[in-house]
């Protein structure tokens, strides 16, 4: 696949005006609506504060420093101390707005990172919920950056960039209100440069934004490629596959060093720029205020408010086109964030609640056709019948469409044509949760996650295990996991993601206790036994066996003898079923099953 086209997401440019955006946010904000508004008072307060300290410098040199035209001596004597209460009243005024600005920043902070635990939690709840169809589409590296990085840059446009740029501009429009009041002719001439000033910010900005917008590109291509090499790393090692990832990587990280280098060149460029017209500003002011100093219609003390106001103003200047960068993208991650939110959830339209509380009693297909991928159809009429206390096995060919029914049981997917009762009732009203409760699935990939063997068996309620250990020990016993105690420390091992250290069997034998200490009505075995030994085979029947009374019970497998004494058998090929019965009313058919059963007999290990 392209690899623009894979990272296209992250380079989206979106507008700043995007009102769907904002009102998609809002409903995440709105709990904090009164901490966001004393922010914004207390920005107010903080520039103000900023603003009137030019002010006071200028108090200081016209009104103590400079009085009577000799400096430093009016301080001796009467005039000392009103002067040192002055210096208090600066020193009161420079600690009020330094309180400020932290309480400003601890607000913003705190108001930052709670609507971003919120909204990361939420977009968690939400991925759990999605259709698996979703995750078919979207690789698990792009939502890892969604829960991830993403969050992490909506955070900072909350927390740093949308105050900054907010204080920054209140900041720089208020300098100018007070340079027009105080002195309009010096205003006059600073308002000849800061046309030139913006127009150079809003050019460099759009070029910092491409730059950084490859880089960005680049980034994401280097993790996705990493996290992959991860991944395959056994593949990779084996399949000497290893030089050609080095070479691949090593193209990217080049790619990635000339973005960020091309970064820094503009970034080299426009600071000493900004700095620049700056000082030429400052230049400009000194050279007539100097004059008009002279000419007695300025006072020094304006003079020095005049430059600290200046120095006010382009302080921000430099950041301003980063920061409007860092929003830029702060904001394409929040819609990414968003459009992820509005994905629907599996049966959100859920009337009924489902099945009822004597559990899972009767399993209907009728007519079920499947496909993945509109036009490709994966099971095609698809009927049966599975009651209480009953077994069905499923057998057929590799890709016959065999999990692709359990897929469809478990609430997966939904079907493209006819119809799934349960306890008589078409499930796609039910609630799915409600169906999965009574479920217990194990799957051809057993999937274990790190954390206890306790943790991964037991089934959680309200977040707390509230199983007792003698249940879970007895599920572990029951499906030959004696391993766990001999080898290992029972229901406390602990285990890494993946089900590390386990060998493949052994983690197919504690997915099936997890299956048996559910206690469910209905459960679903899905090759469960590839990965064993026979006699480990033969104990798990017989656990099976055990468990399988009083429920419904489908178990899919290659091996026929798995599904020999289930008490119905479909044979499937190409999504149809083209035989059914027992396993004595199949044997003697003489058809599909008959022949697999004779190779099977003959001692060639079949896989079907
Ligand atoms: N997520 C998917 N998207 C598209 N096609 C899929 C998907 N999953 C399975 N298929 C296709 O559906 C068909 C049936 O797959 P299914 O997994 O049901 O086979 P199976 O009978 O369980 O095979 P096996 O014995 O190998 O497990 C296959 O041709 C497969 O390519
Ligand atoms: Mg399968």
């Amino acid at each position: 696949m392209n690899q623009s086209h894979v990272f296209s997401d992250e380079e989206k440019k979106v507008s700043l005006a995007n009102p769907t955006l904002f009102k998609a946010l809002i409903p995440y904000v709105r709990p904090y609506a009164w901490m966001l508004a004393l922010t914004t008072v207390l920005v107010f307060m903080v520039t103000g504060f900023e603003l009137f300290q030019p002010w006071l410098i200028q108090q200081a040199i016209d009104g103590f420093i400079l009085v009577s035209g000799t400096p430093g001596l009016h301080i001796m004597g009467l005039e000392i101390e009103q002067f040192s209460v002055f210096c208090i009243w600066f020193g009161v005024v420079i600690l009020a707005g330094f309180v400020l600005d932290f309480s400003q920043a601890m607000f913003m902070e705190y108001t930052g990172q709670k609507i971003m635990l919120n909204l990361r939690c939420r977009l968690f709840d939400h991925m759990t919920d999605l259709p698996v169809a979703y995750f078919d589409k979207n690789s698990s590296g792009r939502l890892v950056a969604r829960v991830a990085g993403d969050i992490e840059n909506m955070n900072e446009m909350f927390t740093s960039v949308l105050v900054f740029i907010f204080r920054d501009l209140l900041l720089m429009t208020g300098v100018f209100v007070i340079l027009f009041l105080t002195n309009r002719r010096l205003a006059f001439y600073l308002s000849l440069i800061v046309p030139v000033v913006f127009v150079g910010v809003v050019y460099f900005s759009g070029i910092l934004r491409r730059v950084f917008r490859v880089l960005r590109q680049k980034n994401a291509e280097i993790n996705h490629r990493f996290s992959e090499a991860i991944t395959g790393i056994r593949a990779i090692q084996t399949c000497m596959a290893g030089l050609h990832f080095i070479h691949e990587f090593k193209r990217l990280n080049l790619a990635h060093f000339r973005a960020a280098m091309a970064h820094i060149r503009v970034f080299s460029v426009f600071m000493p720029v900004v700095g620049l017209m700056g000082t030429l500003a400052v230049a400009v002011i000194i050279w007539n205020g100097s004059f008009m100093v002279q000419r007695q219609v300025l006072t020094i003390g304006e003079l020095a408010a005049f430059l600290t106001y200046m120095k006010l103003f382009f302080r921000p200047l430099r950041e301003l086109s980063e920061k409007f960068n860092l929003l830029q993208n702060a904001l394409a991650s929040a819609e990414r964030i968003i459009t992820v939110l509005n994905t629907p959830e599996i049966r959100q339209d859920t009337t009924f609640k489902g099945p009822d509380p004597g559990g899972i009693r009767h399993l209907v297909f009728e007519n079920v056709a499947f496909s993945y991928t509109p036009g490709v159809p994966v099971l095609k009429n698809i009927s049966f019948s599975l009651e209480k206390g009953r077994a069905m096995g499923i057998v057929g060919q590799t890709g016959a469409g065999k999990s692709t029914i359990i897929n469809l049981t478990a609430g997966f997917y939904s079907p493209t044509g006819g119809r799934i009762l349960i306890n008589g009732q078409d499930y796609v009203h039910m609630d799915i949760a409600g169906i999965r409760h009574h479920t217990a699935l194990v799957m051809q990939d057993p999937i274990l996650f790190s954390g206890t063997v306790r943790e991964n068996i037991a089934r959680p309620l309200d977040g707390d295990i509230r199983q007792d250990d003698q249940g879970l020990e007895s599920a572990l016993k029951n499906a030959d996991c004696a391993f766990l105690f001999d080898k290992y420390s029972g229901l406390d091992t602990m285990l890494q993601d993946g089900g590390r250290p386990l060998s493949s069997g052994e983690k197919q034998l504690v997915c099936i206790a997890r299956a048996f200490s559910f206690n469910p009505d209905l459960i679903i075995f899905d090759e469960a036994t590839s990965y064993m030994d026979s006699q480990s085979e033969v104990k798990i029947h017989a656990a099976m066996k055990k468990l399988m009374k009083g429920r419904l019970s489908i178990i899919i497998a290659h091996r026929l003898s798995t599904v020999k004494s289930c008490d119905h058998i479909l044979v499937l090929r190409d999504g149809q079923i083209i035989e059914q019965g027992t396993h004595e009313q199949l044997a003697l058919a003489g058809g599909e099953y008959a022949r697999l059963l004779e190779k099977e007999w003959s001692g060639w290990n079949p896989t079907l």
